[in-house]
């Protein structure tokens, strides 16, 4: 039993890929996570191409989990320009799938968003010249405020921050250099290192990354994409204490 003052076991695993030929990929797996943590959180890129026939396979594993799952869409989501109709399949299944709205379960705080592209540090786009470069970042700018709303809406003392794209290059360490800027954004972070409550950050995206890293302020960051993952553990997931 889980309560306020107790470890919440918060099983993370990015990047599903779930294609339309698969069958039943992940039952498995989710009943040895639903028999080992308290919640699962799916970090994104849940399906290959954002099909409703995707989502359909992936909504009928999350029915067989009996632990409560939460979690964001990752770009490859939206890849058939349909992630509202993915995002219904899925919560229709009884996933939370955060984006702005935070919730609580076992005494600790969930916000989350699909985060954007954007670099970090020197390497940062800028809202400078054409209109398509404003806008780029303005998606960046507006996944940060959309997350930092959620944080801000938490009243626990723990909380996880969930997402997609990279708040840090720190766990992009083994991904070509040349795209780290695609692969996240630094102005995550930013709307992180507001909160002191932020115990984790979790996130997917970076297949070729690293584990661990931090955000500017120290915040923990979990890079956990399943080909991350599994040849690290042995398993394509992780259980955080928090
Ligand atoms: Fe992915
Ligand atoms: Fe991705």
């Amino acid at each position: 039993m889980t309560t306020s003052e107790s470890k919440l076991r918060v099983a993370a695993i990015g990047d599903l890929h779930v294609m339309e030929d698969s069958v039943a990929p992940y039952r498995e797996l989710f009943a040895e996570i639903s028999a080992n943590a308290d919640v699962l959180v799916l970090c994104g890129d849940l399906t290959n191409f954002g099909k409703t026939s995707e989502a359909e396979i992936l909504a009928e594993d999350i029915r067989a989990c009996s632990i409560p799952v939460i979690g964001v869409l990752g770009n490859h989501d939206y890849e058939c320009d349909q992630p509202d109709e993915v995002r219904a399949i899925l919560h229709e299944a009884g996933m939370t799938v955060l984006d702005e709205q935070a919730i609580e379960i076992g005494g600790v705080g969930f916000a989350g968003v699909k985060g954007f592209l954007g670099g970090f540090g020197r390497g940062e786009l800028a809202p400078f010249g054409e209109p398509l470069v404003k806008a780029v970042v303005g998606e960046a700018m507006n996944e940060a405020r959309k997350l930092e709303n959620g944080l801000r809406s938490l009243r626990t003392t723990r909380s996880v921050a969930v997402l997609h794209y990279s708040p840090t290059e720190q766990t992009l360490e083994g991904e070509p250099f040349a795209i780290y800027q695609y692969l996240g954004s630094a102005r995550l972070a930013d709307a992180i290192d507001r909160f002191d409550h932020v115990k984790a950050v979790v996130h997917g995206h970076a297949h070729h990354g690293k584990y661990q890293g931090a955000t500017p302020r120290g915040t923990p960051v979990y890079n956990v994409a399943q080909f991350v993952l599994q040849p690290l553990f042995g398993k394509p997931y992780v259980v955080l204490e928090i």
